[in-house]
């Protein structure tokens, strides 16, 4: 880690118009986390790390998501888009604090990691005014292109401004850059617009910094770690490239993955030793899986936490704000939703546990479901230790099911059970002595009638 202090500018103020979407670009998602939140990530921490990101008008919520994710994060409104050298200068005030490192960094590259923000800043230690993030383009149209001459950077060229000659270089512009603090402001305000977009273009930088004597390099990293986002296929292809990386990670993390193709894990997902995940799991964003935890296939988990040896699935949903304790096991098609689940308990079929306590080495027989909703506003169940509740019961909440309590199959409970009080709501069962053989006589009869 460099010693120096930063200032990085996150230009965040496109309108995402290929992105056909209502939603802001930078606020679509990778591996459940927005584009923005991933660069922000990777982007210098720590003291002396100063953070601003530039928003076009009408980008509250880009701002929302800027602070949620670092509080430390000042923001700029780019009110109109006069191009990439203009949305950096919206942060003019920040920048004029005088950083010795200026880094520039678009929301829309969200593969970025934090070791490539360091290296590009490197240069800058040892003397060079501008630092540029380059890479190979499978296919370069588009990207500014990067021209060295004699292994010199001397120019950035748009795709749109190039020559023939030059579209053939393949060795494009990340449209990350650092630049050395102390000369920043003087480089950016020195770049014009006299291009064929009518744009002030921050790869000019480049030229002016070379026109005042001083040095320009690149920097190269892979295509994969700078994909920029411009469309929804674009977002599939980054989130491909997350989920193998994600998924790389829990294996040398020691995970068992049986089919890692086939597991969807976020960017925020932790996980214990010998936790162990069947094909086709979908892990979305805020759960932590503790050691020895099994997760069997065609489970779908958000914002929960799985203790240690649990067992989840198959076929089980676990929504956000389910807490599972260790040795407590989810079986197949059971839906828990802000429900905390005490060590040991089990709900092994077909049922729903939603604003629920279970206490620990409770049972909950299939069919069991908190009837939590009454139209108008949520109730808690509360469930005791080891309570068993028989299959097909309706817990009608508010209710309270006391510690070693039973209720009977089929129950309606809607009144609170006491601890080891036993509950049953049910009519009484009626046997009739030889009914059944008295009615199949009868219908028999009725067959026998119809052919006659
Ligand atoms: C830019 C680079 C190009 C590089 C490519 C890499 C320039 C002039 N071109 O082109 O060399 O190869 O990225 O992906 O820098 N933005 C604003 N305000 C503006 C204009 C842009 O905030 O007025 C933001 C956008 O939201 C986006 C970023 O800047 O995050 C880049 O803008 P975009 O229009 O996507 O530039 P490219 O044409 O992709
Ligand atoms: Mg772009």
């Amino acid at each position: 880690m460099t010693a120096r202090s930063s200032l990085t500018v996150v230009l965040a103020a496109g309108e995402g118009t290929r992105m056909r979407s209502s939603r802001p670009k930078v606020l679509h998602e990778v591996a459940g986390r927005s584009l923005l939140a991933n660069v922000l990530n990777a982007a210098p921490h720590g003291p002396g790390s100063a953070l601003a990101v530039v928003i076009g008008p009408d980008h509250k919520a880009v701002a929302e998501e800027a602070r949620r994710v670092r509080s430390d994060v000042a923001t700029f409104v780019q009110a109109e888009r006069l191009g990439t050298a203009h949305a950096v200068l919206a942060a003019r005030e920040a920048i004029a604090r005088g950083a010795e490192d200026l880094v520039v960094a678009f929301g829309d590259t969200p593969l970025i990691s934090a070791e490539t923000f360091e290296r590009l800043r490197a240069p800058l230690a040892k003397g060079a005014a501008l630092a540029v993030l380059g890479f190979r383009a499978a296919d370069p149209t588009g990207y500014g292109r990067l021209l060295l001459e004699n292994g010199h950077l001397v120019a950035i060229r748009e795709h749109a401004d190039a020559t023939e000659e030059e579209r053939k270089v393949t060795l494009c512009n990340a449209g990350v850059m650092a630049f050395a603090g102390a000369r920043a402001l003087e480089v950016l305000d020195r770049i014009g617009n006299a291009n064929s977009k009518s744009e002030y273009y921050l790869v000019d930088a480049v030229e002016i910094v070379r026109e005042m004597g001083l040095e320009a390099v690149v920097i190269e990293t892979s295509e994969d770690e700078v994909r920029g986002i411009n469309n929804k296929a674009q977002l599939a292809e980054a989130e491909a490239v997350m989920q193998a990386r994600l998924r790389k990670a829990a294996l040398d993390a020691g995970v068992t993955l049986v089919a890692p193709e086939t597991v969807y894990l976020a960017a925020d997902t932790t996980f214990g030793s010998d936790v162990t995940i069947e094909p086709f799991v979908v892990i979305g964003p805020g759960v932590t899986i503790a050691d020895g935890a099994v997760i069997h296939s065609f489970s779908h988990i958000v914002q929960s936490s799985i203790g240690k040896n649990a067992l989840v699935g198959p076929y089980a949903r676990m929504r956000p704000g389910t807490s599972l304790g260790d040795g407590a096991k989810i079986g197949n098609f059971v839906e828990t939703k802000a429900a905390t689940i005490e060590a040991g308990a089990k709900i092994n079929h077909l049922s729903y546990v939603g604003d629920a306590h279970v206490g620990a080495k409770a049972n909950l027989g299939a069919g069991t479901i908190t009837c939590n909703y009454d139209g108008f506003f949520k109730h808690k169940t509360l469930i005791g230790e080891g309570a068993f509740v028989g299959t097909n019961t309706s817990l009608v909440a508010p209710v309270k099911i006391g510690n070693g309590a039973y209720i009977g199959s089929g129950s309606v409970i809607t009144k609170d059970v006491p601890d080891d009080a036993m509950a049953v709501e049910r009519s009484p069962q009626s046997n009739r002595e030889g009914g059944a053989a008295r009615y199949r006589e009868m219908k028999l009869r009725g067959k026998e009638g119809k052919k006659g």
